[in-house]
């Protein structure tokens, strides 16, 4: 195992690890790496964030370890689990139940019972195995429930009958995993997972984490996938009856995976945009009762409710809204840019694409020359009138009617 671990972790990460099992050692703790990155390091797949179990008092040992890293700790008391911010990485921390366990390695059966009782807790066989870090068995592996087995038979199996009712956000994580890895759910995992959905699992559960978890699949290469798989399982329904992944879900879908540099390159969020798509088809009230289910912040909730009026306009003509520069800039400048990406990823027809590009290239970043302090200099007095003013001159100058600020200030005088 030690050599896997050398080979996939980053350098960095690799030495972060050591340091951790060191420090363990000295607090005479047992401290093991544990889920998605040992499952990462039989796939080979790069990896960074590092869980960590420890036997006994994981907030302690995690202050303990902050101060040591220099990082900053979080803890979350109900369970018994800690975090700690590094300037380039996490560790999160969890409380496996030590009892009478004294020294590392010194009691194997208390480590491993409470080992596996930590791992018994977890979603899925292949996230339920745990890699010794201390100094003394470094590397050891702990792999009760058959992960690697699973792992190579690129089945996805969870850990036991309660485990989705535990906790529904594993049925969107197994969808993940299914997706990203390339696994199947086994048989029993299925019916399980049928038999949580015929229950309203979605309503104890909080917005945020199913937002987070929603945002993750957004963020993996293939959304498509994951958003058919959810479709096809009866789990998109529960968040709002009419959300199908239809042909246009579909093409939008496959156009922002398409896409994913240039959206960078604004700057905008990729996972607000096919969120845009998967309520694309929905009603813009239904659509609000997602966004509030999902606890997405104000920004968010406007840009999804400007996404909802841009594609119906888009479906009356966009054409119809004018050929102008200034048309162009006072149609679409108020409005996010996941928004207005979201309306040039819909469009069939290339001069309407090319004209959004055009607003978020060059028109959305138009100054004028001239600002309210020339207009109150002019003797005219500060209020409403004054956006009214600078628009006009914006629009003039958009349509190449007052370029210079000379032009601009005749320009207001004129209205005078
Ligand atoms: N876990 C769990 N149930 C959940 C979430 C997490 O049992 N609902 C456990 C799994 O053992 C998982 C580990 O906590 O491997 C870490 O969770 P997380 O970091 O969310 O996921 P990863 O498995 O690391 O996946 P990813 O690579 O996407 O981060």
């Amino acid at each position: 195992m030690q050599k896997a671990m050398r080979s996939v972790l980053d350098g960095s990460t690799y030495v972060l690890v050591g340091k951790i099992g060191v420090f363990a050692d000295k607090q005479g703790i047992k401290a093991c790496i544990v889920g998605g990155m040992v499952r990462d390091i039989f796939l080979k797949r790069k990896t960074v964030d590092i869980d960590v179990v420890v036997l006994g008092d994981g907030m302690k040992f995690a202050r303990l370890l902050a101060d040591e890293l220099h990082g900053a700790y979080k803890g979350f008391e109900k369970f018994k689990t800690a975090k700690i911010f590094l300037k380039n990485g996490r560790i999160d921390i969890s409380s496996a139940r030590s009892e009478t366990y004294e020294k590392p390695a010194a009691l194997p059966n208390v480590v491993l019972s409470g080992i596996n009782e930590d791992l018994f807790r977890r979603d899925f066989t292949i996230n339920s195995m745990a890699v010794s870090i201390n100094r003394e068995d470094f590397g050891e592996l702990f792999d009760p429930f058959g992960g690697v087995s699973d792992l190579k038979k690129k089945i996805l199996k969870t850990m036991h009958d309660k485990s989705f009712i535990d906790d529904p956000t594993r049925i969107l994580r197994a969808v993940r995993f299914e997706t990203r890895l390339g696994f199947k759910m086994e048989k029993r995992t299925l019916k399980l997972i049928h038999e949580t959905l015929k229950r309203n699992i979605f309503d104890n559960l909080s917005g945020e984490r199913i937002r987070e978890e929603l945002f993750i699949m957004f963020g993996e290469p293939s959304p498509l996938k994951a958003m058919l798989r959810l479709d096809s399982l009866g789990v998109l329904k529960k968040l709002s009856h009419g959300i199908r992944i239809d042909a246009t879900a579909i093409r939008m879908f496959k156009n922002i995976s398409a896409s994913r540099s240039m959206i960078a390159g604004y700057g905008a969020d990729a996972a607000l945009i096919n969120l845009m798509a998967l309520l694309g088809g929905i009603t813009s009230g239904a659509a609000g009762t997602v966004a509030a289910k999902l606890k997405l912040s104000n920004e968010q909730n406007t840009a999804i409710k400007q996404a909802k009026e841009l594609r119906m306009l888009s479906e009356k003509g966009l054409a119809k809204t004018g050929k102008s520069r200034s048309d162009t800039y006072f149609l679409f400048k108020d409005h996010a840019t996941e928004a207005l990406l979201y309306l040039m990823l819909m469009q069939k027809d290339r001069k309407q694409a090319a004209r959004i590009r055009h607003f978020l290239d060059k028109l959305k970043h138009v100054k004028i020359e001239i600002s309210g302090k020339d207009l109150k200099e002019m003797g005219i007095k500060e209020g409403p009138e004054y956006t009214r003013i600078l628009s006009a001159v914006m629009k003039a100058k958009l349509d190449g009617k007052a370029n210079t600020r000379e032009e601009q200030l005749k320009l207001v005088k004129s209205y005078f």
